[in-house]
């Protein structure tokens, strides 16, 4: 059986992919399964993160797979490239991590309407919400016209103030007509800190001393753990 894709992509930088990709794919609900990650951003920022961990002598992190080792994502008639496909079918979740893109190439990474969710992380900051209204929504639409794919499309909140409710994120978006996920990436210090020497942020909230620290790690874990059940859900697990 052909593992799930679940694709991290949007035209904004910064808005909190990579920091999913790396959560979700050390989520608790994911860790009977067979998950690895796909970075297609050449910044490299997982795959530093994978050396850091392996430099510290950390066992048991997922699997990072850097673009150049791919070679690339599609092949020339827009199919998942052979590479892409091998791994895809090695696990039973590829976390798919893509750099803050142009029109352009979002337009090839949903070519990629072979994943089977994607999620699209978004800030809710007016020039957030404008680029994505403007020029993510329109090329879902495509995708699901052009393609007639069954993938699933999820705006996601994401560093949003802890406390504010996502009925009122989700007012931000009437009119567009995306799915948007259930559950939301508050913004908290955990999840711009756990990463540091390759740890999870599992590990992060096992290590950090600090009561106030420990208390909002915790917080943060439990944020993830709602993001991946509903992650689960849509995929169908
Ligand atoms: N929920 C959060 N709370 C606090 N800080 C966060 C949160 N999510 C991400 N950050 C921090 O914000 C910055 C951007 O996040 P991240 O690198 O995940 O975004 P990205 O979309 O992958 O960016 P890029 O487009 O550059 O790849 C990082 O420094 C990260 O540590
Ligand atoms: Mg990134």
């Amino acid at each position: 059986m052909r593992g799930k894709l679940v694709l991290l992509v949007t035209t904004k930088g910064g808005s909190g992919k990579s920091t999913l990709a790396l959560t979700l794919a050390h989520a608790r609900t994911f860790q009977s399964t067979k998950v690895c990650i796909v970075e297609a951003d050449p910044q490299g920022s997982l795959e530093t993160w994978a050396k850091e961990r392996e430099g510290a002598g950390r066992p048991n992190g997922v699997p990072v797979f850097a673009r150049h080792k791919v070679n690339d994502l599609l092949n020339s008639d827009y199919g998942i490239a052979a590479g892409l496909e091998k791994i895809i079918k090695g696990h039973d979740i590829t976390f798919l991590d893509t750099p803050g893109e142009s029109e352009a190439n979002i337009r090839t990474l949903f070519a990629l309407s072979h994943s089977d969710v994607v999620l699209i992380p978004l800030r809710f900051t007016e020039f957030d919400m404008q680029s994505v209204t403007a020029h993510v929504l329109p090329e879902i639409v495509r995708a699901k016209e052009d393609m007639g794919s069954t993938t699933r499309y999820f705006l996601i909140g994401t560093m949003m103030h802890p406390t504010a409710g996502l009925e009122r994120a989700m007012s931000n978006l009437d009119g567009t007509r995306a799915e948007v996920l259930p559950a939301t990436l508050p913004f908290r210090r955990p999840f711009a800190e756990f990463a540091e020497g390759g740890r999870t942020l599992l590990e992060y909230a096992k290590e950090i001393r600090a009561s106030a620290g420990r208390r909002q790690a915790r917080k943060a874990v439990r944020d993830v753990d709602l993001i991946a059940g509903e992650v689960a859900k849509a995929l169908g697990m």
